[in-house]
């Protein structure tokens, strides 16, 4: 993928996280890119229950079932397409190409014209269905990548998990988020630490 996205799709299914979508139609607003978005039925239900509240910003809204629409074709130029959350069901249907409806649609049309699809798949624990629904997933081009706590980067609120999982999600579509800098190496006094209590493990003693 070259350069930063103008244009993304932005796909919400009904797995629970509807915070990370919110915030990631957020995030890709205040980048300036180009908005589609597409969310299941099931996703609003599961948003009525997390967050009754929220409000999915974005230059187009389409309908899930609107298969007729600009990013059911590969056609309209899109520079990628990111899932999040997205289910196991929609997971599955992606895999298998089942095109059903838009969501799934234009992560197959993604696929096809070999851009970028990011799949923040939600669901544990994993049956092997799940997983070869994954592997599947990756061998046609997705990147699967799990909304996932990284606890080094000591979060003080849900907010800070959030805002990690979804800086992630976006770097894997060229989207860089302010504040959310590249890890560069643990501090020194750290590995310093470390390295001093290893060497006392193993008998030796320490400056
Ligand atoms: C509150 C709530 C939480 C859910 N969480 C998950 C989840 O984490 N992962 C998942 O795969 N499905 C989850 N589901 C089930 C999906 O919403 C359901 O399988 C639905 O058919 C998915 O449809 P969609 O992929 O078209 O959105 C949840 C449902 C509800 C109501």
């Amino acid at each position: 993928m070259a350069g930063a996205p103008r244009r993304v799709v932005v796909g919400v299914s009904g797995a629970t996280g509807t915070a990370l979508a919110v915030r990631t139609l957020q995030l890709l607003g205040a980048a300036g890119v180009e908005r589609h978005l597409v969310v299941s039925p099931a996703a609003r239900r599961t948003a009525a229950y997390e967050m009754p509240d929220a409000s999915f910003d974005a230059e187009v809204v389409h309908n899930f079932r609107d298969i007729g629409a600009s990013i059911a074709s590969g056609s309209y130029p899109v520079d990628a397409m990111i899932v999040i959350p997205c289910s196991v069901k929609t997971l599955g249907a992606i895999a298998a190409g089942v095109s059903e409806n838009l969501l799934v649609r234009a992560a197959d049309v993604t696929l096809k014209e070999r851009r970028r699809l990011v799949l923040c798949v939600r669901e544990t624990p994993l049956h092997l269905g799940h997983l070869r629904a994954m592997v599947t997933a990756t061998e046609i081009g997705a990147i699967i990548a799990p909304p996932m706590p990284a606890f080094y980067a000591a979060p003080e609120s849900l907010d800070d998990v959030v805002d990690h999982i979804v800086a992630r999600a976006l770097s894997l579509i060229g989207v860089t988020v302010p504040g959310a800098p590249p890890w560069q190496g643990e501090p020194a006094s750290v590995a310093r630490r470390q390295s001093d209590a290893e060497i006392r493990s193993q008998g030796g003693t320490t400056r």
